[in-house]
Formats: structure tokens, C-alpha cells, sequence
């Protein structure tokens, strides 16, 4: 007969006949002895959360004896990828929950209560099951922007954009997790920045922009208290470092810069370039990846700034896309031999003026030709809401 309990109540001796509850991606192997404290505290750690335990099989725990020949070990699964459709709604979840975790963290250090960094922590474990899945939800999903949510969509984008890197340049698993909480973290040093100058439309004053710099130092002080790797931390803390020494907040310059430094700081750029503001309107991908380009190896490592432009693509999924019948549509997913001819579904025509039913068409094999980048403004395409309400539905 087995007996189900929670991790907590695990302990050295039990043997484990099957994981019931778990977050993240990293597997446990299903059955086998809880040799040491080692191997509870492990699965904690792995979001491992309900076990049915056999308790016929209970041992006695020879502690640091080296009896691991039937320990629990890690299995690495390979995620079972699914379709967009089958994951944008999912991903659209995520989404809104990752904005709310962000308000809720961002409130709480304003407020000077203390921070449970295992809420981040776990939801960036979902954010990065998800891109697992299938990557090209959550970047669709970074094309939606709300003009008064700009700090809370920029920082889950950047975790967004950045897990998909890290993903694109073949990281393990540890690591993409950890870029996607940097991400996430980058930016929360702003809420201690006066609203009129984190708010303020427009360019910032040389004076404005020095108590603006300090958002880096207000993001590593907060850091410093919670219990989180020091690389997380290091990275948060080069967001905005250039190569040529003249980023803030120590001008660390070249190989001063982490690889996780010189990562973050290319997608912090490339999100914020392509974000609206209340006070302009986003650039284009395209124009993004050019100043990017422009700026390597200067500011920018140009060999990751080149890999960022093939991960991000000519076309990327999310952004928008005439067609030469007149017909507006979304990228939704690239294909890595036809950069030029991915996947879309179209949703708007320029000549009836009407939304249409969304349809899927790989351009590769159809008639139809892209005839260049578009931006929903430039039709007066209330974007947001369509995708929310006919895509992500
Ligand atoms: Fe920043």
C-alpha cells in the first residue's frame, strides 16, 4: 500500500515509488531510496512537491555511507513539444501572471517588506517550460504592449526574449533558467527612482539620468538580501555595462563584462528599442537589430549580437507582415532554411478594412509573398486586443 506525502515530509530511509507533483522541467526518476538529507533537500530544490511513498520498502539511511546504488537520480526528459495553438493560451497565462508577480515583488520592495524570491524563482520554472514547448507563444506575446505597463512588460520580456537566447545558443538548463530570473529581476532597482523621472515622457536631463543610473544599485542591494545565486546577481548588475567602458554603473569594460552581462545587455536594448512609451512609438525588429549591429563590437559583443539576429530572425514571431494580396498577418513561427517565408496567420484586410478569422499559411508553400515589416499603428490595428481575443483565446 502506498502512502502519499508532501516533500516536507520526506525523510532519509523512505523510498519513493513515484514523484505526483512537480514544477519545472528537470525529471526525478520515479522510484528509489531517499539515501541522505542530500537527495530531500535535491528534490526540493527540483520543485518536486507530492511523492507516494512505498513503506514496505523503508531502509535504514546509512548516511554518507555511499549506499546510492538505487538512489533517486535526474532525468533529464525532453519536453514534448506542442503546437502554437496549443500553447498560446497557456502562454497568455503565464503572461499575465508573470505581470502580476512582477507588480506584486515590485510593491513589496517599495514597500520595504522582505521579498520571497521562490514566487519569481518558480514562476520563471513555467515561463521557460513553456518556450520548451513551444517558443513561439511567449515571443508572440512579447509584441503585446500596453502603454502604462512598460516596467512590468519589459522586464518579463526580457526574461522571455533571453531564455529563447540562451535556448538559440544551446545553454543547458541551469543556465537559461537563470538568465530567464535575471531577466525578470533586471530592472526591479526602478521603483526606488521618483515617478516623475522613471515616468517622465520624453528624454531625460544629464542630472535626471544620474539618479536614473542608480536603479542598478537600488536592483543589487535588494538582491544582496534575498537567497539567490551570485551569478544572477552579476548579471542584473552589468544590464547596462558597454564594452567600451562607457555603460554605468562601474564602466566595466570588455572581458570585465560577464557572458551573461554582455547577453542581457543585448536584449535589455533590443526590448526596449521596440517597446511603445506613452511618449513614442516602438521601432521596428529590423531597425532594432541594426543599431544593435551598428554598435558591435563597441558597445555590444558582436558575435552574440549576430547570433541574437538569427535567434531573433528576419521576420520575427509576433510582429506583423503585409502580404501581396493585401492582407495583414502575425508571424508565428520561422523556418530556420527560409528565413524570408515563415509561418503566419493572417488576420486583417488592408482593402475590406475588417478583421477576418485568423488562418494559418506557411508562405513557403503558397501563394502568397510578404511584402515587408509592418506596424499595427500604421492601419490602426487595435492589435492587443485581437491577439487577446481571437488568438489567445
Ligand atoms: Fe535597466
Amino acid at each position: 500500500m502506498f502512502k502519499t506525502i508532501t516533500v516536507d515530509e520526506l525523510k532519509p530511509g523512505m523510498y519513493v515509488q513515484e514523484i505526483l507533483e512537480q514544477t519545472g522541467n528537470v525529471k526525478i526518476k520515479n522510484q528509489g531510496k531517499v539515501t541522505s538529507s542530500a537527495v530531500v533537500d535535491r528534490m526540493k530544490k527540483q520543485g518536486i512537491k507530492v511523492v507516494a511513498i512505498d513503506p514496505s520498502k523503508e531502509f535504514i539511511p546509512l548516511e554518507g555511507l555511499g549506499d546510492a546504488s538505487e538512489d533517486l537520480e535526474e532525468v533529464r526528459e525532453p519536453v514534448e513539444q506542442v503546437s502554437f495553438d496549443n500553447e498560446v493560451t497557456k502562454a497568455k497565462k503565464i503572461h499575465d501572471q508573470g505581470k502580476g508577480i512582477q507588480k506584486r515583488l515590485l510593491d513589496s520592495i517599495a514597500r520595504g517588506l522582505p521579498v520571497d524570491i521562490s514566487i519569481p524563482k518558480e514562476f520563471t520554472e513555467h515561463l521557460v517550460g513553456s518556450i520548451d514547448r513551444n517558443p513561439n507563444a511567449l515571443m508572440c506575446l512579447t509584441k503585446i504592449r500596453e502603454k502604462d505597463s512598460y516596467l512590468l512588460e519589459h522586464s518579463l520580456n526580457v526574461a522571455v526574449i533571453l531564455a529563447n537566447f540562451a535556448k538559440f545558443i544551446n545553454l543547458d538548463e541551469d543556465e537559461v533558467l537563470e538568465l530567464a530570473l535575471s531577466g525578470f529581476l533586471h530592472d526591479i532597482g526602478k521603483i526606488k527612482i521618483p515617478d516623475e523621472i522613471l515616468h517622465k515622457p520624453g528624454r531625460l536631463t544629464d542630472q535626471e539620468m544620474v539618479v536614473m543610473r542608480d536603479h542598478v544599485y537600488y536592483g543589487i542591494r535588494t538582491l544582496n538580501q534575498m537567497e539567490i545565486p551570485e551569478r544572477i546577481i552579476r548579471t542584473v548588475g552589468e544590464h547596462h555595462e558597454r564594452l567600451d567602458g562607457y555603460g554605468y554603473p562601474d564602466g566595466a569594460r570588455g572581458d570585465e563584462i560577464s557572458f551573461f552581462g554582455r547577453m542581457i545587455s543585448i536584449v535589455d536594448t533590443y526590448d526596449a528599442i521596440t517597446a511603445d512609451r506613452c511618449y513614442k512609438a516602438g521601432m521596428p525588429s529590423q531597425k532594432a537589430l541594426k543599431i544593435l549591429l551598428q554598435d558591435s563590437p563597441e558597445k555590444y559583443d558582436r558575435e552574440l549580437v549576430q547570433q541574437f539576429i538569427k535567434c531573433v530572425g528576419i521576420y520575427p514571431v509576433g510582429s506583423l507582415v503585409k502580404l501581396n494580396n493585401e492582407q495583414v498577418a502575425m508571424v508565428v513561427e520561422q523556418r530556420d532554411d527560409q528565413p524570408l517565408k515563415p509561418i503566419v496567420k493572417i488576420f486583417y484586410s488592408i482593402r475590406g478594412g475588417h478583421y477576418m478569422a485568423p488562418k494559418t499559411v506557411d508562405i513557403s508553400n503558397s501563394q502568397y509573398e510578404i511584402e515587408k515589416a509592418v506596424m499595427a499603428s500604421e492601419f490602426g490595428l487595435d492589435f492587443n486586443r485581437f491577439f487577446s481575443e481571437k488568438i489567445a483565446i
